[in-house]
């Protein structure tokens, strides 16, 4: 098992392959979410703790019955929750490939052309955003290690300041940059949230008026949030101003791009991202709107040298010697991590082998999909839109005639108890988010093999679903 013969390697791989194909196969034809406890899982894994070993068939036998369907099929087409890829073959070879090489990109020794790959990656993904020439950054876990990355880098600018540092977002921001603030001792309280107008985008406005008062207050604004694509409504602010703003106050400007950035390949999504290019960092997140496998994500840095500032770090074990420059290229002064998986091959093996045109064919479809979602509610009796669609998530509440008199409070908990039911019904998945503070289901298009039909059936299951509630 340790060290596999030749025929066992190729019988595992053609039954993981062979798994693969009926996986996809009818992957339509399965429940997006089976409802599950721990302890029926638990029933289903030998608990012993494995002092002899097992065969690969035995193995890839638990895996099909009891992972599979008590998993969240993320790339069902009707998985709508959260912010979810689908995951893509293309995506999961290369992992495979870059486990079995199982390159290390801490410096440009350990791992020569994995580093150069990233390296490569990252550009592309530079020019796709339209940021300056010598903008770079790093692939890292995902989006919330991106604005963490990125908010230190900030931070590093004003190290020498001796009043409260203060960070502005919006208050639809995710939390991950509150997060962020809390990690690196600038705390939570001094992340101010800004007002969003009726599209829920930051009003530029409260943003001056917040940043003039605690100027005044003695507060230390450093930092600027922007969203490309809120995580609840997929709002984009409007960067342009805000980089405006980060001007006039000298403000660091970072864009969370993790859920919406991407959407700058889809023709009618473009101009709403006018400004992202101007900002000194932006988070991303290949894991979702470049449906990849995850872990990806990736930050990338107007001045790549801020970066190196603050997480450069010399050490005599890891002391280099006889190197020229872009072979001396070290991966940890640009990001928190040291030991990094080869990520950058599944970004590179999608771009390359799918192509920038086909991708953005895929988000404009997945946008298509939620304006066809928002067209059917507004044309309908028994439903509301909650906010307006900006990208491709969408927000709404079942309001069926028999509720319409009914006061807000009750809309909102019939629609909590319909959400339920929904995720255990298993046809469609739908997670919520609350605006106004009202109660909101809320879905989200990631998903190639996401069609206009899917969005009618979604509609459907959710009149079938209601009615089974009484
Ligand atoms: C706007 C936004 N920012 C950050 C994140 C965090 O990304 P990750 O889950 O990759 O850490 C998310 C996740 O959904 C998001 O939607």
């Amino acid at each position: 098992m340790l060290e596999p013969s030749a025929d066992e390697i190729r019988d595992w791989g053609n039954s993981v392959t062979q798994f693969m194909i009926d996986y996809l196969g009818d992957l339509r034809d399965r429940p997006a979410y089976r409802h599950t406890s721990s302890g029926e899982i638990r029933s289903g894994l030998d608990p012993k703790l494995p002092i002899e070993g097992t065969d690969f068939d035995s193995l890839l036998r638990a895996f099909r019955e009891t992972i599979v369907p008590f998993s969240r099929q993320n790339a069902h087409p009707r998985m709508f929750g959260y912010v979810q890829s689908p995951g893509t073959p293309i995506g999961a070879f290369a992992d495979l490939l870059a486990s079995t090489l199982n390159a290390n990109l801490t410096i440009w020794r350990s791992a020569p052309a994995p580093v150069e790959l990233e390296r490569l990656t990252i550009d592309w993904i530079r020019q796709i955003l339209g940021f300056n020439a010598e903008a770079g950054g790093l692939f890292v876990s995902g989006g919330s290690m991106a604005n963490l990355a990125a908010l230190a880098t900030a931070r590093q600018t004003r190290c020498d300041s001796l009043g409260r540092l203060r960070i502005y977002a919006s208050n639809a921001t995710h939390f991950s940059i509150a997060k962020a603030a809390a990690l690196l001792g600038i705390g939570r309280e001094n992340v101010q949230h800004v007002a969003v107008d009726q599209r829920f985008r930051m009003r530029v406005d409260d943003l001056i008026a917040i940043i003039t008062a605690d100027v005044q207050a003695g507060y230390v604004p450093f930092c600027v949030v922007g969203n490309a694509g809120t995580v609840d409504t997929g709002a984009v602010d409007p960067l342009r101003e805000i980089r405006e703003v980060a001007n006039r106050f000298q403000l660091w400007m970072h864009v969370d791009g993790s859920y919406g950035a991407f959407a700058i390949l889809a023709d009618s999504a473009r101009k709403l991202f006018a400004g992202m290019e101007q900002a000194d960092s932006i988070a991303l997140d290949p894991h979702k709107w470049l449906y990849l496998p995850v872990d990806v994500g990736c930050v990338i840095y107007r001045d790549p040298e801020a970066a190196r500032a603050t997480f450069a770090h010399e050490a005599e074990y890891t002391r280099m010697f006889g190197e020229e420059a872009d072979e001396a290229f070290v991966c940890w002064d640009y990001g928190p991590e040291l030991s990094r998986r080869f990520r950058a091959l599944k970004v590179w093996m999608l771009l390359k082998g799918v192509g920038l045109d086909r991708l953005g064919e895929a988000i404009e479809s997945n946008l298509a999909c939620a304006r066809h979602l928002e067209s059917m509610v507004q044309a309908s009796d028994d439903f509301e839109m909650a906010a307006p669609v900006g990208l491709s998530i969408f927000c709404f509440r079942h309001v069926p005639r028999r509720l319409r008199d009914q006061s807000p409070g009750v809309i909102d908990a019939f629609n909590e108890r319909l959400l339920v039911a929904l995720q255990r019904d298993g046809s469609s998945y739908l997670s919520n988010t609350t605006l106004g503070g009202r109660f909101t289901l809320r879905g989200c298009v990631l998903n190639y093999r996401t069609t206009l039909r899917d969005m009618e059936i979604l509609l459907d299951d959710l009149r079938r679903v209601a009615k089974s509630l009484g």
